[in-house]
């Protein structure tokens, strides 16, 4: 195998990932490498091979079904031996907490349980979990009380802490925030981000909440197992048009045909409808542009209810860069149908 060329502060690489099962091809040639103290944010839709990427990162993956150059703390999970040394440098909470908590246990026994696993001498384990249960506000009356007491929230920040318990330099989350209230997910946000900068733990976020970019160094957008994005927010609102600025429109009586009236005017890049009566609009030469299209809609007897201008955030490029996916995927299957027709 090739060994690429890594620092030592390189956390992960992963150089022409594929994972096949059988006859299914999950992921394709995905290559990414993260460096120390990052957080990495994996968003896709639902079936996009982000928990299949993380398995095969996290040793759950027989070599059979993968190939590529993979190395998670300079180590390589293709070599069976190398396995037991992987675990115990990265820590694993995975989606449902009650796969890493014993429940009828208290969550001092629950560490006791994980640290005598990893041979963690019990003075230091003890230190080592209190420390992490007062960074993520775990309450001290629970300490000793029955983990299916707890509450949602602080269930779900106690697998964290079991997560984290043998210092791991590299931290993989599978939808920390799913199933959580709106208003807690926050919380586990910044409780992540507390936990990267006090401890500088690399850190791997699955999550369908695109507000988590909020807190990730570079985001990893997945469709249908391929990679199509790595790279920092900041840097993918920057490569739309006009980095991003954007004018939300709400148009009286708003149809296609209007639509598709605005979308011919010349610097116009997209148009995006986000509602009822609004659209989103994207163009070239932003502040130049923006009064040249009123007017132009004002013209065309378009009737303008508001207008407003905005900046783009990670939410919307995703929504951008995933239609652009699909639009592309369309145009694909019906070039594919046409040349079927004209086979004799
Ligand atoms: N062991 C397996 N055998 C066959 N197909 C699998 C296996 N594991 C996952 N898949 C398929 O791979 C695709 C990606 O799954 P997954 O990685 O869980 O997606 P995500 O986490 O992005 O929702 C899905 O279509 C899933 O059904
Ligand atoms: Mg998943």
């Amino acid at each position: 195998m090739k060994s690429p060329d890594i620092s030592n502060n390189t956390m992960v690489v992963v150089e022409n990932l594929n994972v096949i099962f059988g006859d299914n091809h999950i992921v394709h040639d995905v290559s990414f490498r993260v460096e120390e103290g990052e957080i990495i944010g994996m968003f896709g839709i639902s079936g996009a091979g982000k928990t299949t990427i993380i398995r095969v990162l996290t040793c759950q993956i027989e070599k059979k079904n993968w190939n590529g150059n993979v190395l998670v703390t300079s180590l390589s999970p293709s070599k069976r031996g190398n396995h037991s040394k992987i675990l115990s440098n990265i820590g694993y909470v995975p989606q449902l907490e009650l796969l890493n908590l014993y429940f009828e246990l208290d969550p001092i026994t629950n560490v006791k349980v994980f640290t005598s696993t990893y041979g963690m001498d019990k003075k230091e384990a003890k230190i080592t979990a209190e420390k992490l249960f007062n960074i993520l506000d775990i309450p001290k009356d629970t300490w000793k009380k029955r983990v299916k007491r707890m509450s949602g929230g602080e269930k779900k920040r106690l697998s964290m802490a079991i997560g984290l318990i043998h210092h791991p330099k590299v931290l993989f989350l599978d939808e920390p925030t799913t199933g959580v209230d709106a208003s807690k997910r926050y919380d586990i946000l910044s409780y992540l981000k507390k936990l990267n900068q006090q401890l500088n733990t690399t850190m791997f976020i699955i999550t369908h909440d695109l507000e988590a970019a909020l807190i990730c160094d570079k985001t990893a957008i997945l469709m249908e197992g391929k990679l199509l994005e790595f790279d920092t927010p900041q840097n993918l609102i920057n490569s739309l048009p006009s980095k991003g600025l954007v004018a939300r429109i709400s148009i009286e009586n708003l149809s296609q045909d209007i639509i598709k009236t605005i979308q011919k005017y010349p610097s116009i890049e997209k148009v995006i409808r986000v509602g009822n009566e609004t659209i989103e609009v994207f163009m070239e030469c932003f502040e130049d542009n923006l009064p040249k299209l009123m007017k132009f809609l004002f013209e065309n007897n378009i009737e303008i209810k508001s207008m407003s201008r905005d900046i783009a955030n990670f939410r919307r490029y995703f929504q951008i860069r995933i239609q652009e996916e699909e639009e592309k995927e369309n145009e694909k299957n019906r070039y594919d149908s046409i040349n079927e027709c004209d086979r004799p």
